[in-house]
């Protein structure tokens, strides 16, 4: 196994040191280190960081290859600096088996860029009416742990109930995509002043409220975990601050993009900016800035959601909702929050690594640790061309936007996935 040193680098922010990495482990982390056998990445003005860990990830195979395949977002993953990606079920055929939960993670490791953890479906085919095999996928070599139809909200109280009840025999988190769907029927975009100027049908914040305020109450009655994907309004962010101040056991995320983009976006008509749940007001940014700030929203995932151009590049109404993420998500974080590393590494990497039990993943660079890292330069910035990401699609919303950061060196169990901003294989 080859060894690597790491010169004058910070880790998560600390001063500068040498991090010498051997055997897929941190072997030292000391100042004026030296290993003539290792291959040496000069640090200075670097920051090494716990590889990132992305609780949201669309990989879309097996079934829409043309979009994205395990390979090709492993390889952006590791791009953006990420050691681990849970990949979602709504797949096609949909991960609602063992089988094609065990497909995804071999595929994963055969690519053998990022850890690729399947999620599986909560419900046969996302249809909402039966449970799909979660004990299954559970048992399988997979290891399922996080279910989720994302993409389709659990609507059915009974069968949310039922899913919070089966999965906590094995501590297993059902993460929801809280989207009561009788009140967003037809929807384009946030219901707001911007949808009424454009004459488009509105997706309301109280319908996504509804259902988390739903489900924390059916996770405390249950005693289950439960996770909400994608946050998106100052509303869900008041209800998750109740809910987590009675002690339920609720975790929740936000992407990048709703830390950055207000549905104004929607007036150019460009798909690319058609996301699910929409893009929000100010208001709600300010709100989520200060939940992930103040703990109550716990991670920031992706929701990384390739799109083949056909279903992009057309009228809004048609277009699908998702956009790219994994190649840009730590410039967007660095761009909300600052250099704040610590807060950096425990909504990108740990705290996602501890609630999906990724064991190995969201450590800091330390002797005797797993090897899984990334090495920022948070100095430089670059211009984002979607014609240069590594995912097979294209629809970046930062499409020619200078952003801060550059993933310089990710390192999975010690064997580089990217050297010199560039993939290694
Ligand atoms: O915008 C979205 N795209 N939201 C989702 O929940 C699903 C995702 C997708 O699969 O494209």
């Amino acid at each position: 196994m080859s060894a690597y040193l790491i010169t004058n680098v910070s880790v998560v922010g600390g001063p500068p040191t040498d991090l010498l990495i051997r055997d897929g482990v941190v072997a030292e982390v000391a100042d004026n280190l030296s290993a003539p056998d290792a291959t040496v990445v000069d640090g200075t003005g670097l920051v090494a960081l716990p590889g990132l860990v992305d609780l949201h990830t669309h990989l879309r195979e097996p079934g829409r290859e043309d979009a994205e395949t395990v390979e090709s977002g492993s390889r952006a993953a590791a791009l953006g600096g990420y050691t681990a990606v849970c990949a979602m079920a709504n797949t096609s055929p949909v991960a609602d088996t063992a089988g094609v939960v065990e497909q995804v993670w071999r595929l994963g490791r055969e690519a053998g860029l990022v850890d690729v953890q399947p999620i599986g479906a909560v419900t046969v085919g996302l249809a909402g009416e039966r449970l799909a095999e979660l004990g299954a996928m559970a048992d399988s070599a997979a290891r399922v742990r996080i279910f989720s139809d994302d993409g389709h909200c659990v609507a059915d109280p009974k069968l949310m109930r039922r899913a919070l009840e089966y999965v906590k025999a094995f501590d297993g988190i059902i993460a929801q995509h809280a989207e009561e769907p009788r009140l967003t029927e037809g929807a384009q975009m946030h219901e707001g002043e911007v949808s009424t100027r454009l004459g488009l049908i509105g997706w309301p914040a109280v319908a996504e409220e509804a259902i988390i305020a739903r489900d924390v109450l059916l996770a405390e009655h249950v005693g289950s975990r439960l996770h909400v994907c994608h946050v998106s309004t100052a509303g869900s962010v008041e209800v998750l601050r109740q809910a987590k101040a009675r002690g339920v056991r609720v975790t929740a995320e936000v992407t990048p993009h709703h830390l950055l983009l207000t549905d104004e976006r929607a007036e150019t008509y460009d798909p690319v900016f058609k996301v699910n749940p929409p893009l929000r007001t100010a208001a709600d940014i300010a709100a989520l800035h200060a939940a992930l700030a103040d703990g109550v929203i716990d991670i920031i995932a992706t929701d990384h959601a390739p799109h083949a151009v056909e279903d992009k590049e057309c009228e809004w109404a048609y277009a699908r909702p998702g956009m790219l993420g994994l190649e840009t998500a730590l410039s967007i974080a660095l761009d909300v929050l600052g250099p704040e590393w610590d807060l950096i590494a425990e909504r990108m990497s740990r705290t996602p690594a501890r609630i999906a039990g990724l064991t190995g993943h969201g450590v800091d660079p330390a002797p005797g640790v797993p090897a899984n890292l990334t090495v920022v330069d948070p100095a430089a910035r670059r211009t984002i061309e979607p014609a240069e990401l590594a995912s097979r699609s294209r629809n970046t919303p930062y499409a020619r936007m200078t952003l801060p950061g550059r993933i310089v060196a990710t390192f999975l169990r010690g064997e580089p996935t990217v050297l010199d901003g560039k993939a290694v294989k």
